[in-house]
């Protein structure tokens, strides 16, 4: 356990409360959503309190103020992910946004018929459908990564997809069901071997693990800063300098234009020109709070607490009779996400029954179809974890299955 996990426990107040039940919180859900600390919240009351305006626009000094505390939280983004420069830094409104805006602008303007995208089925929706819909458009061909048995990409079959049709790998940092965690630095060389380009959806690895796009040769990295226990409503783009200033807009209006005229307008240098419109202003400041967090704790830290939560996680729920959880048995392939069933139990009935005694856990297909199709499971519970969790919340949450199993009648 990290020295200081009571004091980290202190910085988030939601931790410290109670439920209208009265059941103290065993939040278990934060690849749903993370928990924020009081710096992150403060911060957003500072914004609104003290110098909230539009950014980008006018001289007056709150404008002037917005508008450098965000270019600085895009400069500590660049600096967290390892970028080359902050313009290499788009803000959207989130991961799902993120994937979308490559999907259509690079996808739209690069794909043609016959060309491959590589996927696989442990992909969350919104870094598969988006690649489904633009293939289809461009009558491009997806082509699927085998899964190992536990829950891995078989990276020999990977290997054997690749040819000089494949234009795009999209595959996820961490699955957000099976926390198997991908060898994203050897796709992306292998991808690069046969001139593709690597889209990594990190809204589930960024919050867990450090992350150096340049050192790994990623070409696109999306993250959510509701994960990275910062504001929902915003998230960041990253991709590589040289590409994204040969893409054309993907929402236009405002803020991303360079001349308008009545038959024709041109467009701003990136970032702008990817971020039309007013954007998540205190959303996008306080993201950088967040990382200053993140930051400061260490990935050091972070890491040794959520594999000290991991072992002990897998250890217990495998002593559940009926108990099965998906993904790898092996903690070096894995982060601090546990999905499972029970046999002869509803996962939604888990979920609620868990919930009378304060456990908060996601249940359904958690945007995951084709894994569930897999799986040949329609839905699973899952307990999602991370530093601020303790040992003592996964005991709660073994006793709190005991209470459902004598519930359910399978005690
Ligand atoms: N993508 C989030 C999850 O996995 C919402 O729960």
């Amino acid at each position: 356990m990290v020295a200081n996990i009571t004091s980290v426990r202190h910085d988030f107040p939601i931790l410290n409360t109670r439920l209208p039940n009265g059941q103290p919180l065993v939040y278990l859900d934060s690849g749903a959503s993370a928990q924020r600390p009081q710096s992150v919240i403060n911060k957003i009351s500072e914004i609104y309190e003290h110098y909230y305006s539009n950014v980008h626009r006018g001289v007056h000094q709150l404008g002037d103020r917005v508008t450098s505390e965000m270019e600085a939280s895009r400069s500590r983004i660049q600096a967290f992910i390892g970028a080359s420069t902050p313009e290499e830094i788009i803000f959207t409104s989130g991961t799902t946004m993120s994937i979308n805006l490559i999907a259509q602008t690079w996808g739209r303007h690069f794909l043609n018929g016959g060309d491959e995208i590589i996927l696989n089925e442990m992909e969350h929706h919104a870094n598969f459908v988006p690649w489904q819909a633009i293939a289809k458009e461009r009558g491009a061909v997806l082509k699927f990564i085998p899964l190992t048995p536990d829950g891995r990409l078989d990276l020999e079959q990977y290997q054997s997809l690749l040819s000089p049709k494949t234009k795009l790998v999209a595959v996820t940092g961490m699955s957000n069901v099976l926390g198997t965690i991908n060898p994203v630095e050897e796709m992306a060389q292998r991808a690069h071997e046969v001139g593709a380009l690597i889209f990594v959806d990190g809204a589930q690895s960024v919050p867990h693990q450090p992350v150096h796009v340049v050192d790994s040769e990623i070409d696109f990295l999306a993250f959510s800063g509701h994960k990275l226990f910062g504001p929902s409503g915003i998230g960041v783009l990253y991709g590589r300098k040289k590409i994204l200033e040969t893409l054309p807009p993907f929402l236009y209006g405002g803020n991303m234009i360079s001349e308008v005229h009545c038959d024709h307008s041109s467009w701003a240098q990136i970032p702008a020109r990817f971020e039309a419109g007013t954007p998540a202003i205190t959303e996008a400041i306080a993201l950088g709070t967040a990382i200053d967090y993140v930051t400061e704790l260490g990935f050091d830290a972070i890491q040794e607490q959520e594999h000290i939560l991991s072992q002990y996680a897998l250890q217990k729920l495998q002593e559940v009779p009926g108990l099965q959880i998906y993904g790898p048995q092996e903690l070096e392939h894995r982060g601090a996400i546990f999905s499972f069933n029970i046999a002869g139990a509803h996962p939604e009935d888990l979920a609620t029954l868990l919930d009378r005694k304060g456990i908060a856990v996601r249940h359904g297909h958690h945007c995951t179809m084709p894994l569930h199709q897999h799986l040949k499971i329609a839905a699973s519970v899952r307990a999602s974890l991370t530093f601020y969790n303790t040992t003592e919340e996964i005991d709660a949450l073994i006793d709190a299955l005991e209470f459902a199993r004598k519930r359910l009648r399978l005690a």
